[in-house]
């Protein structure tokens, strides 16, 4: 059960319809969730679980060895790359921040908030970067930031909550930064997958000589973050360190068995991605239609938008559809973000245009005072 009295636009993108369901008493089946950042459609290839009930009375396979060959194969990366596999990549930034220890964590903001909440955890220092007003990363600040106890550095590229890809030249630079102050990079990836042809690219192969790890996960595209599999790509040595701290059997036989199907069916991966690029655009063109809101350039299955019109916040909005069974991330407690931020996914045709009948009913002032500073 969610804590009733945590405002709505405080939970995490994947706990927002639980609780809506509950408050606003709608089924869970119901609730169409633009907050969770997943595909929209459930790949057939999985839809026939028989062959999974065989290995009910198994234990997974402790050194996870085939579903790590599909994974480099799925990433394209040499085969001296090596993989740990985790309970959901959430699992692995946990990891990763209990590996570095109580040091400072270098965490350049607007991100996804995971990464600040594993460093609590444990006892270290985030350090906040705010990004360039166009959300691009601010290396100077990130060069700044740099202490004595600095440990680490953890990205998000394309990123979440703002859609932004960072340029390879930037990661680049960091990977480099990196090696020469003795520190880590976590670059997580889960969302490269979506960026436009000409713009996707993966660091995964530079994992074997630099100080970097880097994160995927079938939860975003597949659209079934219910199977709980993402993963680490990083050099050999690394790779042990992590395999060390990690709680054995965490990645269950579903998941193997999903994840070894998924990673192998490219159908489904060249429909989904052209689907919610076709989807981005028609979405993108509606919303630019409406003068009371600002669509941020986004490279993912994502869009970060600002509410131009001062009287209106993203929680009225929240509340607003969430009264209809339709969820949206209020950004309102994003760090670096504030009250007149949302966050949608791109779904199907139908629920993309749902979501816009239900925008083009709310009331807004006939002459807005726009807002014009981020
Ligand atoms: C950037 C990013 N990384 C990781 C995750 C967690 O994904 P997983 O389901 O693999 O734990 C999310 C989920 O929202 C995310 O946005």
């Amino acid at each position: 059960m969610i804590d009733s009295k945590t405002p709505l636009s405080q939970l995490h993108g994947g706990e927002v319809e639980w609780a809506v369901s509950q408050r606003f008493n709608i089924p869970i089946e119901k609730i169409i969730s633009f907050a969770s950042t997943v595909s929209p459609v459930v790949p057939e290839s999985i839809r026939d679980s028989s062959l999974f009930f065989d290995r009910l009375h198994l234990y997974p396979p402790n050194d996870y060895s085939q579903l790590k060959q599909e994974i480099i194969k799925y990433q394209r990366v040499e085969h001296d790359v090596a993989v740990v596999v985790g309970c959901g990549s959430t699992e692995l930034i946990h990891l990763f921040a209990q590996l570095m220890g109580r040091g400072e964590v270098i965490i350049p903001v607007p991100t996804y908030g995971e990464y600040e909440a594993a460093v609590n955890k444990i006892g270290g220092t985030p350090v906040f970067v705010k990004a360039q007003d166009d959300f691009a990363l601010n290396s100077a600040a990130i060069k700044r930031s740099i202490s004595k106890r600095t440990k680490a550095i953890m990205i998000c590229n394309p990123n979440n909550p703002t859609g932004r890809l960072f340029d390879r030249s930037d990661i680049d630079e960091l990977v480099e930064l990196v090696d020469r102050t003795g520190l880590m990079l976590l670059v997580d990836e889960a969302y490269s997958c979506f960026a436009s042809q000409n713009r996707r690219y993966s660091v995964g192969n530079l994992v074997r000589s630099h100080n970097l790890i880097v994160l995927n996960s079938i939860s975003k595209l597949f659209g079934v973050p219910s199977l709980r599999l993402g993963w680490a790509l990083a050099s050999g040595e690394t790779a042990k360190i992590i395999e060390k701290a990690r709680i054995p059997w965490m990645v269950n036989n579903l998941a193997v068995w999903g994840g070894e199907k998924l990673l192998l069916d490219t159908n489904y991966q060249n429909e989904i991605t052209s689907l919610i690029a076709s989807q981005k655009k028609e979405l993108v063109s509606a919303l630019q239609e409406k003068s009371w809101l600002s669509v941020f350039p986004s490279e993912t299955n994502f869009l970060l938008v600002k509410i131009l019109e001062p009287d209106i916040t993203a929680t009225q909005l929240f509340q607003h559809l969430a009264r209809k069974g339709i969820v949206i991330r209020d950004c309102t407690f994003m760090r670096g973000l504030g009250d007149h931020f949302f966050r949608i996914t791109i779904r199907t045709q139908a629920q993309n245009r749902m979501l816009i009948s239900e925008l083009d009913k709310m009331k807004v002032p006939s002459s807005p005072s726009i807002i014009t500073n981020c």
